[in-house]
């Protein structure tokens, strides 16, 4: 059988941590998905800036979208971020010629997801995100497939590596949220724009996937209550551990009778809990389902080893012939959530 033939769109933490990987995990990857993977060409903004990765043989396409229309190509890997164009012009180019996509975009799959999936379908292509939630944690895969018959209530976690890196070292080494953030940009966590982190919207787009996926609902960020962490001071989190807590920004959506509701905010959990113990950069969701106990997934949640991860795997499924519908049948409602009920945990 002939390679899968890959071209990669952003070639930043994430993008050259993949072509690494792929080169890595070349013949581990033949050997699973029954045929090689070959990154056979990449775009990106600069041609000359340094990267720790060996670009020989790959060719360079002028742009994201050449590289989606390129007839080389079979499978478009979209690692630009943004929910706008470039990224979203180009993965819309690369289903409607026929090839799949793997993105990492959140913020692309919160707000066009669903169309995008539509496309993909009728263009017998696969969209896959696996990366754009929790990083190297399978939590697309567990909702989607393993959870495919469980009636599910609840699902709530730590979705942003950034601010719960933050947090952490804000707590046990009381430094200010400024010297943390600029940790988690130096160690390639945050956003471009990290105020998409520490502001919540990260964390909504990421729920608003998670909830599509677990309760049948449209992706719609705009039903997410959100409160981010950037008022929060060093004294805030030692009061809250004198008292017994901890604080995380959590993201929680959760079926009611009205429909399902979905909120971000920071939140006291007690010293002692499971969620309580994530600590630095790691992601955790919890997922509660009918007739079963909760099941919780822990792991990298931010970084490009970590993102590369996902995304090599759900190249591996394209490459293994593996499609997924992207999203199912929007078949619940939802309930805009305004204010943010205190919530156990
Ligand atoms: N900025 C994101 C985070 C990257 O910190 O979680 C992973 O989606």
């Amino acid at each position: 059988v002939a390679p899968l033939k890959v071209g990669i769109a952003g070639l930043g933490t994430v993008g050259s941590a993949v072509v690494r990987l792929i080169e890595q995990q070349s013949r581990a990857l033949s050997a699973r998905c029954g045929r090689g993977v070959r990154v056979v060409a990449v775009a990106a903004r600069s041609k000359t800036k340094k990267r720790d990765v060996d670009l020989t043989d790959i060719a360079w396409a002028k742009d994201a979208l050449a590289l989606a229309n390129d007839p080389g190509i079979d499978c478009f890997v979209e690692l630009m971020g943004g929910s706008g164009d470039p990224a979203h012009s180009a993965i819309e180019a690369a289903l409607k010629s026929g090839k799949s996509v793997v993105t990492a975009n959140k913020a692309l799959i919160a707000k066009h997801g669903l169309r995008l999936a539509a496309l993909a379908e009728q263009h017998h292509g696969a969209l896959n995100y696996e990366a754009a939630v929790g990083a190297a944690i399978p939590v697309i895969k567990t909702l989607r497939e393993g959870l495919a018959g469980t009636t599910i209530n609840r699902v709530y976690g730590i979705l942003n590596g950034t601010c719960n890196y933050i947090l952490t070292r804000m707590e046990k080494e009381g430094l200010s949220f400024a010297e943390c953030l600029k940790d988690a940009q130096r160690l390639g966590y945050a956003e471009a724009d990290p105020s998409f982190d520490v502001d919540g919207h990260d964390t909504a787009q990421k729920l608003s996937i998670l909830a599509s996926l677990a309760f049948g609902t449209r992706v719609a960020q705009s039903a997410v209550y959100v409160e981010g962490i950037s008022s929060i001071a060093p004294e805030d989190l030692r009061a809250a551990e004198e008292l017994g807590y901890r604080v995380k920004l959590l993201g929680v959506a959760v079926r009611t009778s009205k429909g399902i509701e979905q909120r971000v905010h920071p939140t006291m959990v007690p010293k002692t809990s499971s969620i309580a113990q994530v600590m630095g950069v790691t992601n955790a969701v919890t997922i509660d389902g009918d007739g079963i106990p909760p099941i919780t997934l822990v792991g990298p949640g931010a970084g490009g080893a970590a993102t590369a991860s996902a995304v090599v795997a759900d190249i591996a499924d394209v490459a293994s012939g593996i499609r997924a519908l992207p999203f199912g049948r929007p078949t619940a409602k939802l309930r805009a959530t305004e204010k943010a009920p205190m919530e156990r945990h």
